[in-house]
């Protein structure tokens, strides 16, 4: 898949708010998308994110799936991780304000890795509780590192392979964000295990929509998908809303 072309499509195709006819997605496109506020942490978070780009200590690795980018050898380097695994500035702060906005009781996170975008989603607010899975025990250690410094006491790190902790999962999130193991018939199949752990208006963020063909051809029987009723569509990320009140829509955004 070529990714410039791609995104050549999707800038033709994005628009704003004024696409967006229902008062819920037009409200959401405001305060999420299009918002220029900046939070107090982001500074703090930003200035670890390049303080780990810097951080050349080597540590093993286990390589769990496509996208997790530790192709090469099972030793890596902090900085490279922190440079290739992590989602950017950019969208990170969008999952921050989108937790934000909906104020979540629970959100799941599969694919923790150093735990950024983790940080992000618990810093949110202090009251949602943060589950996020990594399967690697090395890079779990160094996010819990991570979830101390930053003295973030509502996120539960769990270490086991996204396939064997699902079936152990308990309760229902508000806010879903699948980030690792990129390969479409797996996310898709992640998707299925998880629709039973979603709440009554639960979103579904999935990163990496463009990442492969296999990639972008699971988001479209995503979007397909009768379960959901909105589907919201940020290059790279796609985020499916469960809103049975909503009629269905699907939505190429700007951002
Ligand atoms: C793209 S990184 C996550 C980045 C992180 N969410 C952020 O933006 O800060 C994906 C992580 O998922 C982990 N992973 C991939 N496949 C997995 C699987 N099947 N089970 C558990 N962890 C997995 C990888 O080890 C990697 O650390």
């Amino acid at each position: 898949m070529n990714r410039a072309v791609e995104y050549l499509k999707y800038v033709l195709h994005a628009r704003n708010e004024h696409g967006l006819h229902s008062p819920f997605l037009f409200e959401l496109y405001n305060e999420v998308f299009k918002s220029p506020k900046q939070f107090y942490c982001f500074d703090e978070l930003e200035a670890k994110r390049a303080a780990l780009k810097k951080d050349h200590r080597i540590i093993k690795v286990s390589d769990f799936g496509a996208g997790s980018n530790y192709g090469g050898g099972s030793e890596r380097a902090i900085s490279k991780i922190a440079k290739q695994s992590l989602k950017s500035k950019k969208y990170a702060q969008l999952l921050f304000r989108l937790a934000h906005h909906l104020k979540p009781k629970r959100i799941l996170e599969l694919g923790t890795s150093l735990g950024l975008s983790t940080c992000y989603l618990a810093l949110s607010n202090s009251k949602t509780e943060v589950v996020s899975i990594e399967a690697c025990p090395n890079i779990h250690r160094e996010a819990k590192d991570i979830f101390k410094h930053f003295k973030i006491e509502n996120v539960k790190a769990i270490n086991a392979t996204f396939q064997d902790a699902l079936p152990e999962l308990k309760g229902r999130f508000d806010i879903i964000f699948i980030d690792g193991h990129h390969d479409g018939p797996a996310c898709l199949a992640y998707l299925e295990a998880l629709k039973k752990h979603l709440s009554q208006e639960a979103f579904v963020v999935v990163d990496d929509i463009r990442w492969s063909q296999d990639m972008f051809d699971a988001w479209m029987e995503m979007k397909q998908d009768p379960f959901f009723q909105v589907s919201l569509d940020v290059f790279e990320l796609g985020i499916l809303v469960l809103r049975p009140q909503q009629s269905r829509s699907h939505h190429i955004l700007r951002y």
